[in-house]
């Protein structure tokens, strides 16, 4: 007999055929809440658990969870969303996705980058209401990135695929990281092992460490003013690394140039003061959001679970002390 699978959330059809080669799925066509993913983990007797990035399972969660349950893997690279601890207490693996959304995520950073340095939001408006006016030579100017220092706080996979894009676009890459990078890894990146003495020198400044008690509102209203006055400020990573009221507090005095958010402190919900800032690009959580890397993605928990399913380590077995 099958063993179950429930995918919590609506999957490419690619993975879920896949997956039905060797598990009974049980398949959704929206993101299942906690409450309704407990109810069919426990009424189906699930041996696995695919969830997303955006479905968080706490340590209440797990009583009601079915007995049979082997394994949980998250279609993410982050997994603050999950209380490791008490899977572990309950002998439950729990797997995520690195590696695979590396260079979508970088891309997204980059995207906001250079949107915002260019200032794509404003010419964007200017459109959508119809142009009519030429700017003028010397007015609306974006600001180039060749030349310009690209500092990145978290220098994992995510980070060092961002620094080869800005490599490319003629950037001096800077970085902050918990250890310091082989030569052949920092490709000539400057390492500051303190945070607070490498915002000064960031032209742009972008996260891309994960959310744990250290990097919880790293960026607040004393190291937002570290920046030089008119930097970049990108975040890609989580909301919880920025103190959002001293965000807006910057781009309100203009000490920022801009800033381009893909993550927010209360998503799916975003602070409308955020929305009136023309100089702020915004996207919806969509860093890993492409066709390939979202298929990547979901076959890569699949590899996981599979991995269980046969009495083997997953690949991506997460332990308390995991990093992205
Ligand atoms: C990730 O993989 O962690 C992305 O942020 C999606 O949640």
């Amino acid at each position: 007999m099958k063993q179950k699978l429930l995918i919590a959330f609506p999957m490419l059809e690619e993975v879920v055929q896949r997956a039905q080669e060797d598990f009974e799925v049980i398949t959704s066509t929206k993101d299942l809440s906690l409450s309704e993913i407990i109810e069919a983990s426990a009424e189906h007797h699930i041996f696995a658990l695919m969830i997303s990035g955006k479905q968080n399972i706490g340590s209440d969660a797990f009583d009601g969870l079915s007995k049979n349950l082997k394994v949980i893997a998250t279609a993410s690279v982050g997994y603050d969303h999950i209380d490791l601890k008490k899977a572990k207490e309950c002998e439950i693996l729990v797997t995520n996705t690195p590696d695979v959304l590396s260079e979508a995520t970088a891309d997204q950073a980059f995207l906001l980058m250079l949107s915002t340095a260019k200032r794509l939001p404003e010419s964007m408006r200017t459109m959508h209401s119809g142009w009519g006016k030429n700017p003028g030579f010397s007015e609306k100017l974006g600001r180039d990135l060749r030349g310009k220092n690209l500092a990145i706080f978290g220098m994992g996979r995510i980070g060092q695929a961002l620094a080869d894009k800005g490599r490319a676009f003629g950037m001096n890459i800077l970085y902050c990281n918990r250890k310091r990078l082989t030569p052949d890894l920092e490709k000539g990146a400057q390492y500051f092992e303190s945070f607070e003495s490498m915002l000064p020198k960031a032209d742009i400044l972008s996260l891309n460490a994960p959310a744990t008690a250290k990097t919880y509102k790293i960026m607040n209203e004393k190291t937002f003013v570290l920046l030089p006055e008119g930097a970049i400020f990108v975040n890609v990573a989580r909301g919880s690394l920025v103190d959002e009221e001293a965000l807006i507090q910057v781009l309100e005095t203009g000490h920022l140039f801009g800033a381009g958010l893909d993550v927010f402190r209360d998503e799916p919900n975003i602070d409308p003061r955020l929305l009136k800032f023309p100089n702020v690009t915004l996207s919806p959580h969509v860093g890993s959001a492409t066709l390939e890397t979202r298929t990547a993605m979901g076959l890569r928990a699949l590899e996981n679970i599979q991995a269980v399913r046969l009495g083997q380590s997953p690949r991506d077995e997460l332990t308390t002390g995991s990093h992205l």
